[in-house]
């Protein structure tokens, strides 16, 4: 069965092929531009102890570099013993994220680097305790002069670019799919070519985990039996409850157990889970697929996610700096088909207002928050309904989607 915005099959053509080929650089925000030594800090502080509260614990203590930067667990054990309420996630290809956490409750990797530090069940150290702790080791000073000689002080700022950065560096590695993308035709077995096939076709998983790392970046409903709300509380909204990020696929099969709760044990179990029938409840996503799959099925789409797993170490990729479209004048409507804004990046007057219309089959959420208070928030847009977004002062506005935030937009008010 055709899935409307599907990306096909795959194996058919090179353009098919294309869409999953990895980024030929790795995007560093202008705001963080990328420099060796700063990597090189962030390399350290990563695995310093010394950031948690009593000293006992580093973000490689849970995103183990050996464990492809999780932990293998289903959910890692908080200070007090307890597990944590959800699974260590995947780092890599971070560079490409849009928000962070299972909810994307941090806008970017620098907001994202103080929550662990602060939680008092993960690293329990106030923003004052970790300066303190860092500017206390010698080795110190001298690279954060180096990874900011502008203004080389320990701050928390420093601290979460310099992790930032070297997150940025983390990269999914090489698989037999990525040689099969560069034209080793043998790469692929039969068994994983039909996954491919279904994968991209009538199973539907590409509605969600799309592009070269498999994902939409945005958070869907996708049936999991467990009271955790998700995207739903964040947003504020309830058609977004159990709602997750769609995890990248790369690596997937080195990242067992599975799901924002480690609930499901092995890539066999998360297709059950998707051949079953799912919960009756408003949030549930309308793209999760409704299909029988055989047996051979099962097994064809296990065998393709296998063929995901690594088994070469990432190829060195330069760093550039993210760079967005040129501003065109706005047209009197920007549409939102295909989970895609039909513009990226337009131009208004100030006191203009910017008409947005979904006319895409799945809600939407626009919205902007500035620096100077300003924020625009559009609730749930059902599919047909139109939305005049007002932008009252000149200035940059960065609108985004709250559901699916690589869906973007730049609105310059002159
Ligand atoms: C006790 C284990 C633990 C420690 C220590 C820890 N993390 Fe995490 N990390 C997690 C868990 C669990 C989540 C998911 C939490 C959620 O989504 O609510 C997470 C989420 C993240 C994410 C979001 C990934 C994504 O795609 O959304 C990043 C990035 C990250 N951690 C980096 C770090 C950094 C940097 C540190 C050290 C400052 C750190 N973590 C320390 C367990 C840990
Ligand atoms: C409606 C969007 C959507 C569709 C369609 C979809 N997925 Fe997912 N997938 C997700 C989300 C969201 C999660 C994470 C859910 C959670 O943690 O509770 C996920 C999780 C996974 C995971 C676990 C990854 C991890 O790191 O935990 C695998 C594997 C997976 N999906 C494979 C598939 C396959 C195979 C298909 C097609 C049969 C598919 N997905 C269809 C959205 C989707």
């Amino acid at each position: 069965m055709p899935w409307p915005g599907h990306a096909g099959d795959a194996g058919r053509d090179a353009a098919g092929r294309a869409v999953y080929v990895r980024p030929a650089a790795i995007p560093f925000p202008a705001a963080n531009p990328f420099t060796q030594a700063k990597a090189e800090l962030g390399r350290k502080l990563f695995s310093d102890p010394a950031l948690a509260g009593a000293g006992d614990r580093a973000c490689a203590s849970c995103h183990d570099p050996v464990l492809a930067f999780q932990d293998g667990r289903a959910r890692a054990d908080g200070l007090d013993g307890a597990p944590l309420p959800r699974r260590t996630p995947f780092i890599a290809d971070a560079a490409w994220g849009e928000r962070f956490f299972w909810d994307g409750r941090a806008a970017s990797l620098e907001e994202q680097a103080l929550g662990p530090i602060q939680n008092p069940r993960e690293m329990n150290q106030t923003l004052d305790g970790l300066v303190r702790a860092v500017a206390a080791d010698p080795a110190y000073p001298p690279l954060f002069a180096a990874a900011f000689p502008e203004a080389p002080r320990i701050t928390a700022d420093t601290i979460a670019k310099a992790l930032a950065t070297f997150e940025r560096t983390l990269l999914s590695p090489q698989s037999r799919f990525d040689r099969w993308l560069a034209g080793d035709d043998q790469a692929l077995d039969d068994s994983a070519r039909r996954g491919l096939a279904l994968f991209t076709g009538a199973a539907g998983c590409t509605l969600c985990h799309s592009g070269w790392a498999l994902t939409d970046h945005a958070f869907h409903d996708i049936g999991r039996p467990d009271e955790d709300l998700g995207r739903g509380p964040i947003l504020g909204e309830a058609t977004l409850d159990h709602a997750f990020k769609t995890p990248s696929l790369r690596n997937v099969g080195n990242r067992a157990p599975y799901m924002h709760d480690g609930s499901l044990p092995t890539l066999a179990a998360v297709i059950e889970h998707y051949a079953r029938d799912h919960p009756d409840r408003p949030s549930l996503s309308p793209d999760l697929p409704r299909i029988d799959l055989s047996a051979a099925d099962k097994a064809d789409l296990v065998a393709f996610l296998h063929a995901l797993d690594g088994e070469a170490p990432a190829p060195a990729l330069p760093a550039v700096i993210a760079e967005s479209l040129a501003a065109v004048e706005a047209p009197p409507v920007i549409r939102q088909k295909d989970k895609q804004f039909s513009l990226a990046h337009v131009r208004l007057r100030a006191g203009q207002t910017l008409i947005v219309h979904n006319d895409d089959r799945r809600e939407h959420n626009v919205r902007y928050a500035t620096d100077a208070g300003r924020d625009y928030n559009s609730g749930i847009q059902e599919p047909g309904d139109t939305v005049a977004m007002p932008f009252p002062a000149p200035g940059t506005y960065h609108v985004y989607c709250g559901i699916h935030p690589k869906m973007k937009l730049d609105v310059d008010v002159e």
